[in-house]
């Protein structure tokens, strides 16, 4: 048996874990992906893509070298984060959900990441970056680049 799902008494219930093991290998998930994982665990295709479209570190589509997720939620909100969120668009020249050309960096604009202590933040790939600046997004994009 699949070792990620012989972890499970359900089979359904693997389907985090799958989709995450499909984007560490493939990079994104595909449709082919979403219907082969809908088959492989016996659950229709449609409750495969709201799982993905919930969770914003599942993607559909390639992402930057640089993935930016900023928080956007009330917290955040209030202590600059619209702000950020405008410099970061401004800065890369380009809007949430796409990719500069270079490939080198995307952005997404997200609901809480849960850590609302150091607002206004995002996340750079895994990594928390709180009380954020514009000299913080430009030492990144610099590190990146
Ligand atoms: S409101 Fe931004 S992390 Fe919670």
């Amino acid at each position: 048996m699949d070792p990620i799902v012989a972890k499970y008494d359900k089979k359904q219930a693997a389907l985090l874990p799958v989709l995450h093991a499909i984007q560490e290998k493939e990079g994104i998930i595909s449709q082919e992906s979403e219907k082969a994982v809908a088959d492989y665990l016996g659950i229709p295709v449609v409750h495969v893509r709201e799982v993905i479209s919930f969770y914003h570190l599942l993607r559909r589509k390639p992402q930057g070298k640089c993935h930016f997720a900023v928080c956007q939620t009330t917290s955040c909100a209030l202590l600059g984060g619209e702000e950020m969120i405008e410099y970061l668009k401004q800065k890369l020249g380009i809007q949430p959900g796409e990719t500069t050309p270079d490939g080198k960096f995307s952005f997404s604009v997200v609901e809480c990441l849960g850590a609302c202590e150091i607002a206004p933040m995002m996340q750079c790939n895994e990594d928390y970056v709180g009380q954020l600046t514009k000299e913080k997004i430009n030492e990144i994009i610099k590190e990146y680049q």
